[in-house]
């Protein structure tokens, strides 16, 4: 039978996805509800998409954050910045002729999977409904674009958002913020806004480590590499007692030390938080416990007004063109071979949807060429999956603390090898 592939999202992972299939000479149409490729990294200031604001500059350094078919131009930055990375994509996108598979400003609004197991797909575009059937589902939609909101009891009558509608410090000026998380986002934020705010103050639920952004000079991620030969326990090992000469305790900040091992977390890369906090600019603040007025009541008993509170607390994985009965990651396990193979459906694929501790597109452009392979047939789906797939759930790189955004870890090293040896059977 004829292939016909369809592709959801234009963005880091979609690209390489769209690319890679393409070229196997396979019928894809890819659709994105933006106006153009680069997902995430459009950054918008009204609400969009993107979870990225005016200062974003990624926390994966340039060396391990490229696509191996298409480098970075040299004069890029160690860390690029939104504006970078959105041009890195639309050159990708334009040096492999890729526009010509993409229909912008539609939205795939429901993916129905039908008795002869075909996609029935869905589409708006311009108000007007679209219905298409497809042999084959790639999934790219992103996971960082669904806000979830933490709950507390009472009622804050202050202004409450979350870091996705956040999107420059200008509005915090003269205001009393207060940031809630200790992810990239809530560490980013929350000295963003202390550079303009009467007083910034980030929640912390449990303490965390911060590795800074360089270590001798080298991009933290680069100086890591030569940690590799390690098993990934020694490695976390090493990198913990690193952290601890660089930053010392936590307690010295004022922060609650780590209640779990290095890598136990998502990492938490960030050069100017402690500094920041050591200049008096950003207070660490316990737990919340409840809400009253513009009052917040803190677990350590303190209470303190503020005038704003971001909430810098992750993101939900959504997928709401699937019903969800038929497919629900949005909490509880995920269970897909190499993160992508889904046990029971084998014209249904998800690219990009792991969290390394590192970048994703350079794992999103090894499933997209381990998919081409698939969906060309030269690579065979195991004939033990579904052992595989339970497999990724009892048996994750690391273990790590139970919290909703740990549920798709991977080993950016281990991800990647794991990936080129499987397209490698087929050479
Ligand atoms: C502030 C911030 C900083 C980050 N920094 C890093 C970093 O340093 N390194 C790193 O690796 N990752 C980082 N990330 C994670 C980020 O998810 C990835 O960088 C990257 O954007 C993932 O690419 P993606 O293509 O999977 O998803 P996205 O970039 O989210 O792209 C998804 C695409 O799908 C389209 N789409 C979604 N739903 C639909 C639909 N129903 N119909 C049509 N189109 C649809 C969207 O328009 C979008 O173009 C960061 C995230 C945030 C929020
Ligand atoms: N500069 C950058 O490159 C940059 C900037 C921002 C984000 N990112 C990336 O974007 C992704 C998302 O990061 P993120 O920081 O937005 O989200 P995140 O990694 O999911 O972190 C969310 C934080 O909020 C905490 N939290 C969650 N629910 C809470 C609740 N109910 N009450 C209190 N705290 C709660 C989490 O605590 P637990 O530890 O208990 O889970 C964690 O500290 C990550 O991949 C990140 O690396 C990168």
């Amino acid at each position: 039978m004829n292939k016909r592939v369809c592709i959801i999202g234009a963005g880091p992972s979609g690209l390489p996805a769209i690319k890679n299939i393409s070229e196997e000479g396979i019928f894809v149409v890819a659709y994105d509800y933006n106006h153009d490729v680069g997902g995430n990294w459009i950054y918008n200031e009204k609400d969009s998409h993107s979870s990225v604001f005016e200062t974003t500059h990624i926390i994966s350094s340039k060396t391990l954050s490229q696509y191996e078919d298409y480098p970075f131009r040299p004069e890029v930055s160690d860390y690029p910045s939104h504006e970078e990375l959105r041009n890195y994509f639309q050159s990708y996108a334009k040096y492999f002729n890729l526009y010509r598979h993409i229909q912008f400003n539609t939205l795939v609004k429901s993916c129905v999977r039908l008795d002869n197991g075909q996609w029935e797909v869905t589409t708006i575009k311009d108000e007007n409904e679209h219905v298409e059937i497809f042999t084959d589902l790639v999934v790219c939609n992103g996971h960082h674009w669904e806000p979830k909101y933490p709950n507390y009891s009472g009622k804050f009558t202050g202004d409450f958002l979350h870091s996705h509608q956040y999107k420059k410090a200008a509005p915090f000026a003269n205001k009393k913020v207060l940031v809630i998380g200790g992810g990239n986002s809530a560490c980013d934020v929350a000295v963003e806004t202390s550079r303009v705010s009467t007083k910034t103050a980030i929640s912390w639920r449990r303490g965390y480590r911060i590795i800074p952004k360089f270590l001798m000079g080298k991009p933290t991620d680069v100086f890591a590499i030569k940690m590799n030969f390690l098993p990934i326990f020694l490695r976390n090992l090493l990198a913990g007692f690193i952290a601890h000469i660089n930053n010392g305790s936590n307690k010295i900040y004022g922060l609650p030390e780590p209640d779990h091992k290095f890598g136990a977390t998502h990492p938490t890369i960030n050069s100017e938080l402690l500094y920041k906090i050591r200049h008096g600019k950003i207070k660490p603040r316990v737990e919340i416990d409840r809400f009253e007025g513009k009052e917040v009541f803190f677990k350590d008993k303190s209470i303190e007004k503020f005038d704003v509170i971001i909430a810098c607390t992750g993101f939900v994985l959504a997928h709401p063109f699937f019903d969800k009965k038929f497919l629900n990651y949005s909490e509880g396990p995920v269970p897909l071979y190499l993160k992508m193979f889904h046990p029971t459906y084998d014209n249904l694929y998800f690219i990009g949807m792991f969290q390394p501790l590192g970048c994703i597109w350079p794992g999103a452009e090894q499933q997209s060429k381990l998919a081409a392979l698939a969906l060309k047939g030269s690579w065979k789906r195991p004939a033990n999956i579904d052992v595989l797939c339970e497999r990724e759930v009892t048996h994750p790189h690391m273990k790590q603390i139970n919290t909703s955004r740990h549920r798709i870890t991977v080993d950016f090293h281990r991800f990647i090898r794991d990936l080129k040896t499987q397209i490698n059977k087929i050479a």
